[in-house]
């Protein structure tokens, strides 16, 4: 295939399957709990595919498993079973030369601007450290330059000379975000992993930083993970929409369906809590509040069967013992949930 045929929209970037990550918890808890070697379940089985050109949304609530999925994508630490495939190809790096090469294709964009950016640099400094360590870039002081410009015009940082040399604290939080976005782009990656990009910026600038990713997602054919808390953000942004909860996926399906029909209890829960239709608008994030709906349960020990089934208002008796499938919803292709409620429904193939 031509690098041009491989450039096509549509064509699937990076893979997980079957993904699980267990954290074993400190010796110092481990006398407080039965059973041999406890572990945190942050992760278990998880399946998502992420294709050039679009925009996947991940949502759950906090601690559901969101950022660890995206720390896995990103090989930032090892995994306890499943496979990350990148172009179909099974890929474990760890560290050194491979971890540089696998990050020049997938770059993660984190929720805090101003930690992931070292206050004692300038920007042209950061931005020319990820040029020059994943593409040499810049043979001439003039072509760094020409490229540090077009970096920075990417993310609408216009003139660019005037933010090359400023440091982080001299620029607000949306600018300091579009500064990531821009030094995850020297990469010339593949696949961007945002975990909760606009969350901690003003609810006024939101907009702005998500239209921007979706723009580069356009211009650059980029496969886009969204990590978010914001359900109504996923319908306005995400191609596909999918919903974890406790370390599981519970439902997924395009976005306009998953939003407007939600299968899953769970998903419908989501909804329901978030009382705002335009949330982007809004200042707080609705899964930070309890809304009398229940905790998330331990993932130390979580719940048997469905891990959703302490808090939810169709549990059934075998919702208890028995792990939910993926079940087809049938209505939409490729809208699929978790839940034994849908049991008369065919399941979706591995
Ligand atoms: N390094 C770690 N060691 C032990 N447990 C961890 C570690 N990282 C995450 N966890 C646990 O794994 C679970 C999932 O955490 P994660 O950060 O992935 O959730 P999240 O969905 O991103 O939450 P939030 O919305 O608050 O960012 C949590 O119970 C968390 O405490
Ligand atoms: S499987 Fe049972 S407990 Fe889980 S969401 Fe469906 S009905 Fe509720
Ligand atoms: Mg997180």
């Amino acid at each position: 295939m031509t690098q041009d045929a491989k450039a096509r929209a549509g064509e699937v970037v990076l893979e997980a399957i079957g993904l699980t990550k267990h954290f074993p918890v400190r010796r110092g808890l481990r006398k407080l709990f039965s059973k041999e070697r406890p572990a945190v379940h942050a992760v278990d089985d998880v399946r998502l595919t992420l294709r050039r050109g679009q925009v996947v949304a991940l949502v759950g609530e906090s601690g559901s498993g969101k950022s660890t999925v995206a720390r896995l994508l990103a090989q930032l630490y090892p995994r306890t079973d499943g496979d990350i495939r990148l172009h179909g190809e099974s890929t474990t790096v760890k560290g050194g030369g491979a971890f540089r090469a696998y990050a020049a294709r997938v770059q993660m964009i984190f929720q805090d601007p101003f930690a992931s950016l070292n206050p004692v640099h300038t920007i042209r400094y950061h931005l020319t450290r990820s040029l020059k360590i994943h593409h040499n870039a810049g043979k001439t002081d003039a072509d760094l330059e020409n490229a540090l410009h077009e970096l920075l015009t990417q993310v609408s940082l216009t003139p660019p000379e005037r933010y090359l040399d400023k440091f982080p604290h001299e620029l607000s939080g949306g600018q300091r975000q579009r500064v990531a976005i821009a030094r995850a782009l020297g990469a010339r990656p593949e696949a961007l992993l945002a975990d909760e990009p606009v969350s901690m910026l003003d609810v006024s600038i939101r907009l702005g930083v998500l239209n921007l990713l979706r723009d580069l997602k356009e211009r650059l054919n980029l496969a886009i993970l969204y990590i978010t808390h914001d359900i109504a953000s996923a319908r306005y942004f995400a191609d596909e929409t999918l919903v974890m909860y406790a370390g599981r996926m519970v439902e997924g399906g395009d976005s306009e369906t998953v939003t407007q029909t939600p299968a899953h209890p769970y998903t419908r829960l989501l909804i329901d809590s978030a009382p705002d239709p335009d949330r982007l608008a809004g200042d707080a994030d609705p899964l930070d509040e309890d809304r009398g709906n229940g905790e998330p349960p331990s993932l130390i020990n979580p719940p048997s069967g469905c891990r959703f089934h302490p808090r939810c208002p169709s549990a059934m008796p075998r919702c208890s013992t028995d792990l939910p499938v993926r079940l087809e919803i049938g209505d939409v292709p490729g809208h699929w949930a978790a839940c034994w409620l849908y049991d008369a429904k065919a399941e979706v193939p591995a």
